[in-house]
């Protein structure tokens, strides 16, 4: 199937047209452009999720709102031409690359999408109303695409707890689903970001990854240890200065004293903000024969 793009609301809702007469499924990949093997991964996946006659949507739009002053919205790549390429050959049907004014038509809107208290810990401790600005895109998005499946990177792992967390709070009815961390052969996650990092910064770069799976693999010594072992992989790296590193539960809240966890990891290296996160697996240390942080 050849690729369609469309710049406008009445374009993308001529070009579904077809797709809703047939009652075929949508699946949609929000992004932001300077597209690489993450998104085309997340591309995958959607095609996946829905079946042949259905339809992959790709939105490419640079979405000022969750920028704050200072953050890098005017140097951040911009690769039109390549991105187009790379959907068509990961199976997209349609680009929706709109303009900031079909976005925005009004400017700023003046209601937009409260990510409640999980918004304002970790990425959102750093970057205040960065999630409001990203919730209220992927609204908007949602309601101009309208999917029934919209698919996210656990790269962006915060961004898509609150993602689903809106779709189910709003009653969305979009089914959000995460696809799998697609990282470079030393492990660092492929990131549009990473375009700014100089040779040694991308090397320095490597102990985040480092961090997150030497921390990974102490969960059986309980949750302290697999910080410890985290924070003693990045302490090694003095070009990397952390910004946090979290260990939680999979939903964002405390972490628990055994099972599923996550571990998360925010830094700027040279002039480049960094983040990554891992599933852990947790199991209770025990000390001195005295089993810690379990209960029964
Ligand atoms: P962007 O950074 O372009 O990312 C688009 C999607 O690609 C997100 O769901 C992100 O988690 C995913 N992604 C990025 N790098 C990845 C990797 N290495 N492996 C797997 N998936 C990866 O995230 C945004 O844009 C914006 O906030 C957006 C949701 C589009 C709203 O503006």
């Amino acid at each position: 199937m050849t690729l369609t793009v469309v710049r406008t609301r009445e374009e993308l809702g001529a070009a579904l047209e077809g797709t809703r007469s047939r009652r075929g499924r949508v699946a949609l990949v929000p992004t932001m452009g300077a597209l690489h093997a993450g998104h085309a991964a997340l591309i995958g996946h959607a095609r996946g999720a829905v079946r042949p006659g259905d339809a992959v949507v790709v939105s490419i739009f640079l979405n000022p709102l969750q920028f704050g002053p200072g953050e890098d919205l005017d140097r951040y790549p911009r690769t039109f031409e390549a991105d187009l390429e790379l959907c068509a050959e990961h199976g997209a049907d349609l680009v929706f690359a709109p303009a900031v004014e079909e976005v925005y038509p009004g400017g700023d809107p003046q209601v937009g999408v409260d990510p409640g208290p999980l918004g304002s810990v970790l990425e959102g401790a750093s970057r205040p109303g960065h999630y409001r600005g990203v919730l209220t895109v992927v609204a908007k998005l949602f309601g101009l695409v309208r999917p029934d499946v919209a698919v996210f990177g656990e790269k962006d792992y915060q961004q898509l707890v609150l993602v689903r967390r809106m779709s189910a709070d709003l009653c969305l009815g979009v089914e959000v689903l995460g696809a799998d961390t697609v990282r470079e052969p030393g492990g660092l996650a492929l990131s549009s970001r990473n375009a700014y990092l100089s040779h040694t910064d991308r090397e320095a770069a490597l102990a985040l990854p480092r961090a997150l799976r030497a921390g990974a693999a102490a969960g059986g010594d309980g949750g302290d240890a697999v910080l410890a072992v985290a924070h003693a992989v990045l302490a090694g790296e003095p070009a990397v200065q952390l910004d946090y590193l979290a260990l939680t539960s999979p939903e964002l809240t405390d972490a628990p004293a055994q099972g599923e966890a996550r571990l998360l990891v925010a830094a700027r290296v040279g002039t480049t903000r960094l983040i990554d996160n891992l599933a852990v697996r947790l199991s209770a240390a025990v000390v001195g024969g005295d089993v810690v942080g379990a209960t029964g």
